[in-house]
């Protein structure tokens, strides 16, 4: 199925934007939306031109400010509308006239409130002006590379006592983007991929989508070259025939994460009023995502954890996962966990445990080290330990994945643990995810270092197994489509951010 995904093109990258409701008081969303322009623009990162619109100020943040869009002389190609929503049919009407390509709007009171005629009033326009519509009652887009930045939540705050802090941080460029219904969760999610370190190429919130909807900004992110992984936030789904064609074609080339509420009565309650969503069965969702190879996160932290994963791991070949880990409890929690999600913990082959063998004749392990997988190095472990156990798991043709659980407690492990293994990780095309279980220095440590280096890590070993898995599906899922390997040669992440 082919979509126009050129027409949303110029929502993140337009040649030039109006913000009407550009407003001078700090407040104010106008302002914040304007000011992000602007500032980019300064910074020479939105490249495009900006106009105020506002009927009662001359001049925004050094910028001329026009009344209306019909007194401004020169194209607009995006509008972005943060008025009242009794004055946005007025607004769009201009839109119209002025053959605006594109128009944003971030006001609330339409059919999330059951103002339907009103919602229909502007899609109407939109229509007959053949301007794409993307709202009401979002955040609109936010584009790393462009400099698009529609959120009118403010990237930083003055507290009472003078101090100036971050509260709604943008992310770094990277690649993943956000697809979400709730622009609130959409915006928490960039705060905890910024804070996280995980880089974003675009986030857009499309709240009652009375126009724009996820069948056609997946296809449009299925050829954006910046985006990798896909992370959607969808209370309901429209189009869902369109939804499940596009969704199949996009799995192909790039995965598509998806955190659906609304799956209970109360939830898919709360989900009409939030956005006027009607939710559907959730039992539905589960066998229709499954069939389009869409991985379903069973909640926000699942969400987080396996897109971290994504946005650095290749999916792997096969279903072989090993399990490396100094303390055998967390050890069994991983396998445990692998094994509730459908994929179990095999033993090692007799050529890896011969390995194994000679290491302990070598007194290079200890002799009570448990090789059947899990291998536990136990609590005698060191740093050249784990290093040399990595190589013999990755170098076995059967296992495609591993779990390296290496809790930092053990007198005998330096910290250049990580860097040892990420070193040898880094010279195979399987994915590694760690763990380590604590919240004081050394497991925060830990834990950052494995991300630097380029391996997610995790704090429990039952998200490391969830996380691994998910790849594990998609991997399999890639493999039974045919296009496993056409994925893996176009794919840039898989140790991009590789020992430093
Ligand atoms: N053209 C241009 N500017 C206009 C206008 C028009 N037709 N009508 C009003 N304005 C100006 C106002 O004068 C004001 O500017 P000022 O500060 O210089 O006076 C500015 O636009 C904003 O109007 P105001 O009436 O002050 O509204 P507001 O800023 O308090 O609220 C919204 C506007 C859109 C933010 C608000 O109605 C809303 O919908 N809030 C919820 C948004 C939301 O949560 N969206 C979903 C996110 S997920």
């Amino acid at each position: 199925m082919k979509l126009q995904t050129d027409q949303i093109e110029v929502f993140f990258n337009p040649h030039s934007v109006a913000v009407v409701g550009a407003s001078r008081n700090v407040n104010k969303a106008g302002h914040v939306i304007f000011k992000n322009f602007a500032e980019n623009r300064a910074r020479g990162i939105f490249k495009g031109s900006l106009y105020a619109i506002n009927p009662n100020e001359t001049e925004v943040l050094s910028y001329r400010c026009y009344p209306s869009l019909s007194r401004v002389i020169d194209p607009i190609e995006v509008v972005v509308v943060v008025v009242p929503s009794q004055f946005v049919p007025q607004v769009m009407r201009e839109a119209a006239a002025k053959k605006v390509k594109a128009a944003v709007i971030i006001s609330s009171g339409f059919r999330e409130v059951g103002n339907i005629a009103l919602e229909e009033e502007i899609k109407g326009i939109a229509q007959s002006a053949n301007m794409r519509l993307l709202g009401p009652n979002c955040l609109g887009v936010y584009d790393s590379r462009t400099g698009v930045d529609m959120i009118f939540l403010p990237e930083t705050k003055i507290l009472q006592n003078g101090n100036e802090v971050v509260v709604t941080p943008r992310p770094m460029p990277g690649n993943l983007a956000i697809v979400t219904q709730s622009g609130a969760f959409g915006v928490a999610a960039l705060d905890y991929l910024a804070g996280r370190e995980m880089g974003v190429s675009k986030f857009v919130s499309f709240g009652n989508k009375a126009d724009v909807n996820e069948p056609e900004l997946l296809a449009y992110l299925m050829e954006d070259r910046e985006t990798e992984v896909i992370l959607l936030y969808a209370e309901g789904i429209a189009a869902g025939r369109k939804f499940l064609e596009i969704a199949k074609e996009v799995t192909k080339t790039k995965p598509i994460i998806a955190l659906k509420t609304g799956k209970t009565s109360s939830g898919a309650r709360a989900a009409v009023s939030h956005t006027g969503a009607l939710s559907g069965t959730d039992k539905i969702y589960d066998g229709a995502f499954a069939q389009a190879g869409v991985i379903r996160a069973r909640d926000m932290d699942d969400f987080f954890h396996i897109a971290k994963a994504f946005s650095t791991q290749p999916p792997p070949e096969g279903d072989g996962i090993a399990v490396l880990t100094d303390a055998g409890g967390p050890g069994v929690m991983a396998a445990d966990e692998c094994d509730t999600r459908g994929i179990s913990i095999r033993k090692l082959s007799d050529v890896t445990l011969q390995k194994f063998e000679v290491l302990k004749d070598q007194q290079k392990i200890p002799k009570f080290a448990a090789t059947l997988n899990p291998v536990d190095l136990t609590g005698s472990a060191s740093s050249e330990m784990f290093e040399l156990a990595t190589k013999i798991l990755l170098d076995d043709p059967d296992v495609h994945s591993l779990i390296v659980i290496g809790l930092h407690h053990v007198p005998g492990l330096d910290e250049d643990f990580v860097d040892r293994i990420a070193n040898v990780t880094s010279q195979y095309r399987k994915p590694v995810v760690a763990c380590d279980i604590g919240e004081t220095e050394m497991a925060m440590y830990v834990r950052s270092r494995f991300e630097k280096m380029g391996i997610p890590s995790y704090s429990s070993p039952e998200d490391a197994a969830r996380s691994l898995v998910a790849l594990v599906r998609y991997g399999l899922y890639l493999k039974k489509e045919g296009c496993y390997d056409a994925y893996l040669a176009n794919m840039t992440r898989k140790k991009t951010r590789g020992p430093k």
